[in-house]
């Protein structure tokens, strides 16, 4: 099984974005993880179109945003026209999941659902054939560093629930190596860190290559030992 590895950049150096964005690149990351916050669907406030617009092109893999934003419909357009590769909305944020995926292809994305801990996989068991992705929360959104909630009953369920289809298994929040293993053994292949992967920068991009590498074997060895 191939591990991804998608640092948040909600971690990174705000004031230099471009850099931390090509640094962590130029280190192994797969895709960057971008954390769209509305102030109401979650407590916190972060990045808007514009903002996506303004480090697309330091980006050459995959943008991934993640949108904790509630009503998610009116923003589609312009997330997609700000270049997002992949937009994933909360299937809590809304009635309407289906429709919103739908929207989501329909502007020239992938489509990803997210789950909150407190949500069955069951929530997104109708939605299967409309997602590149599905993101496990491991934390309650909304901010970085929080502690890592085992969820590894959901994650094998749901790579149960994807079968053969070409979709993207993504755990996010409180990944590090200590818990990487755990969510890759139950069948996650893409693994978004944020503290995790940012912190020691300081001292140099370097660490941040340590940092993916150790995650990303944590995960390896792990998914090996259990048959992925
Ligand atoms: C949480 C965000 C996460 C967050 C992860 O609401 O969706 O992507 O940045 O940060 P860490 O890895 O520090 O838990
Ligand atoms: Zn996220």
């Amino acid at each position: 099984m191939t591990i991804r590895v998608a640092p948040s950049i909600l971690a990174a150096d705000f004031a230099d974005l471009g850099k931390e964005i090509q640094a962590v690149e130029a280190q192994g990351a797969d895709m960057i993880h971008v954390d769209v916050m509305d102030g109401h669907f979650v407590p916190n406030l972060t990045f808007g179109p514009a903002f996506c617009s303004a480090i697309r092109p330091h980006i050459k893999t995959v943008m991934d945003v993640h949108l904790m934003i509630s009503p998610v419909d009116p923003m589609i357009e312009a997330f997609a026209g700000a270049g997002a590769n992949i937009l994933t909305a909360h299937v809590e944020a809304g009635p309407h999941i289906h429709r919103t995926l739908q929207a989501i292809r329909a502007a020239g994305t992938k489509a990803g659902v997210a789950l909150n801990p407190g949500t069955p996989a069951a929530a997104i068991a109708p939605v299967m054939d409309l997602v590149d992705l599905v993101c496990v929360m491991t934390v309650n959104p909304g901010f970085g560093g929080q502690k890592f909630i085992s969820q590894s009953r959901k994650i094998s369920e749901i790579r149960r629930m994807i079968g053969d289809r070409p979709i993207l298994l993504e755990v996010d929040g409180g990944v590090d190596q200590s818990t990487a293993g755990e969510v890759a053994a139950a069948g996650a292949d893409t693994l978004v860190a944020g503290s995790a992967v940012f912190r020691g920068g300081a001292s140099g991009p370097a660490d941040y290559g340590d940092n993916i590498r150790g995650i990303r074997e944590a995960a390896r060895s792990a998914a090996t030992v259990a048959g992925g």
